[in-house]
């Protein structure tokens, strides 16, 4: 893999300067503990950290998952970049000279298109930007801004853009700078003035030929990044009134609009430091936020919070926060949300502004305490959804009651957790003066059904069990290195039991002899699927051996591995020497018997204790 782009020495360099820890926190909030940081993992869903980084070997690994490696693996799985843009990636955030050796054409192509993709989106918003900042024709836009009192340090910090009224200021600027002009279209940037499948198309006169026009015009654009700083697509707000009001870029392999959140690199920073992170909907109310010194907030954009929206975030704080405005469309849209909420198990919480306010109007008014109080005193949404539910239906009457009670175990049912299942069902039936164990009843009653949780689909495969010793001498030879001379002189790899060990072992050994050291990162990029995550497990996992230790220790598993081997060729041997008399096999019984006894000899020598050599 490594070497189709780069040399290997490049890969080793960026590997050894850059540092797993900030790649990784990119993407997690990271506790220490002991030599490891810890944090909940971002390949799949869970509510207790397993997932470690281990900034001394510069190895990741979940726990939970078995999903590790080094920092190339992390950013490819975790920044969906390939190889090639990983190794780019890291060396221009490491200040390190990358050289692409040639590569193949289909590996340039592939290569080539998203990058294409990403220079486009940076030209575009370099064009956006220029105009709004820079140039007369950019007028308008900034006295929309000035207008919505939005402060210069914002616009050059969300590197906020203007697109002209003109139909072709875009497609010219592309064309000057030689895009590939469908390229931009499948970036939504560009449309094509004949639909596709239209008879010029069929005609096979290609999309060269056709005539494009800018997508955005008359908008104040809003550039979306990811957390590479790397444009992935933008919104864009028509400057007065008309239809749409807001336009999105259209999905594409850079833009997921489930997925991306506006204002997640700056939140992602500040989320521990403030203990949250605030959700609202519009690109103006997360500018406002940012203005007034709410770093810690995101914005969904043209859709509603999606559970991965909510996975992402919960990586870095528990404490989500979701500002909405109180028409029944945004209460309804809050409620949609709680399900995700409850089986992704955070406890989402939500403030109410005052009616026909949103985030944007009311700090804008001036409302800065007020809302930080409102932050405050956010209720948990499931509390919300209750009072919904006691004002939706008459609490009083037992038909009321019934509805109640269905519609709130229908939701209290999708938490996992037990403890709080009790609670709220205690809640609720506080709130309609009924016993629990009937609302209990109503989920009995009615089949249980599956919730797809997350958690569930990349649950591990039962562990198997190996031999302590064994995993203990692989440990060792993972945290001492300097002790694989010894175990190799051993021959101990020889005698293991599992298969699968004694490979791990040889690989560690082969490496250590060819290179001196281990480095463990670089092993990992080598080793086969099953012997990586094990490798990762043992990395990351302290050895607990204090340094005095360590040879006494080695010794004991040596004789361990050693006695267990002896039994079972004993027992082998025992049972072919049955055999054997059985089948009155005279010769062959004898060697087998002389087999024996030197056994036996070997096997009293070793429990005198010392180590008995080869
Ligand atoms: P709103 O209609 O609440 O607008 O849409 P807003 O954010 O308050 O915008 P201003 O203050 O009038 O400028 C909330 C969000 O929904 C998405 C946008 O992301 C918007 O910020 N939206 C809205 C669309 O995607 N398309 C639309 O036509 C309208
Ligand atoms: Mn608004």
């Amino acid at each position: 893999m490594a070497d189709s782009f780069f040399s290997e020495e490049k890969i080793s360099e960026i590997r050894e300067r850059a540092s797993i820890l900030e790649v990784v926190s990119d993407y997690v909030g990271l506790k220490k503990t002991g030599r490891n940081y810890k944090g909940l993992c971002p390949f799949h869903s869970e509510k207790t950290p397993s997932f470690m980084v281990n900034e001394e070997k510069q190895i990741f690994h979940c726990f939970g998952c078995g999903e590790g490696g080094d920092v190339f693996a992390f950013l490819m799985k975790a920044g969906h970049f390939s190889f090639p843009e990983a190794a780019e990636e890291l060396a221009k955030r490491y200040g390190i000279k990358l050289l692409r050796k040639e590569s193949s054409p289909v590996q340039k192509k592939e290569m080539a298109k998203r990058e294409v993709l990403f220079r486009i989106n940076q030209l575009a918003s370099d064009y956006f930007h220029d105009l709004l900042t820079q140039k007369r024709e950019g007028e308008a836009g900034r006295k929309y801004l000035s207008q919505r009192n939005v402060r210069e340090q914002v616009i050059k910090e969300h590197q906020l853009g203007y697109s002209p009224e003109r139909w072709d200021g875009l497609v010219q600027r592309l064309r000057e700078k030689k895009v590939p002009l469908e390229l931009a279209w499948e970036l939504g940037l560009i449309l094509p003035k004949k639909k596709v499948g239209d008879s010029t198309l069929q005609e096979g006169r290609g999309l060269d030929s056709t005539n494009w026009y800018d997508a955005f015009r008359r908008r104040i654009i809003f550039p979306i990044f990811d957390l590479h700083q790397r444009v992935v697509g933008f919104g864009g707000r028509l400057i007065g009134e008309g239809q749409p009001k807001y336009i999105n870029s259209s999905e594409s392999s850079l833009y997921h609009k489930g997925e991306v959140l506006y204002g997640l690199p700056a939140a992602r920073r500040y989320a521990s430091e403030r203990n949250g992170v605030i959700i609202v909907e519009g690109y103006f109310d997360l500018l406002t936020l940012h203005q007034y010194g709410w770093m810690h907030s995101v914005a969904t954009l043209g859709t509603a919070l999606t559970a991965h929206h909510i996975r992402t975030l919960k990586r870095y704080t528990k404490n989500l926060i979701t500002v909405f405005d109180p028409d029944p469309a945004g209460i309804q849209a809050t409620l949609r949300t709680l399900p995700l909420f409850l089986e992704e198990e955070v406890t989402g919480r939500a403030v109410l502004l005052p009616k026909g306010e949103d985030p944007d109007t009311f700090l804008k008014k001036g409302n800065l305490e007020d809302f930080e109080k409102r932050l405050a005193g956010a209720i948990p949404l499931i509390d919300f959804f209750f009072e919904w539910l006691m004002k939706a239906h008459d609490a009083k009457s037992i038909d009321g009651k019934v509805n109640i009670a269905k519609e709130g175990m229908a939701m209290i049912r999708r938490i996992p957790d037990k403890i709080r299942k009790d609670f709220y069902v205690r809640t609720l039936a506080e709130r309609l003066e009924i016993k629990e164990s009937i609302l209990y009843e109503t989920i009995q009653s009615s089949p249980r059904e599956r919730i797809p949780s997350a958690e569930g689909f990349k649950k591990r495969p039962a562990e198997e069990s190996f031999s302590k010793s064994e995993e203990l001498v692989l440990r060792l030879m993972v945290h001492h290195p300097e002790l694989i001379p010894t175990i190799s002189e051993e021959r101990i790899l020889e005698e293991f039991e599992s298969p699968l060990l004694k490979r791990l072992g040889q690989e560690l050994e082969g490496l250590f002899q060819k290179k001196g050291k281990l480095d463990l990162a670089e092993m990992l990029g080598r080793v086969e699927e099953g012997l990586k995550e094990r490798l990762c497990g043992y990395a990351v996992q302290e050895s607990g051996v204090e340094e005095h230790q360590r040879e006494r220790i080695l010794k004991d598993c040596i004789e361990k591995i050693r006695r267990r081997k002896l039994k079972k060729d004993e027992s082998d041997l025992l049972r072919r020497i049955k055999e054997a008399e059985r089948q009155k096999e005279g010769r062959g019984l004898e060697g087998l018997l002389m087999e024996h006894q030197e056994l036996a000899k070997r096997e009293k020598g070793l429990l005198k204790g010392g180590l008995p050599k080869g």
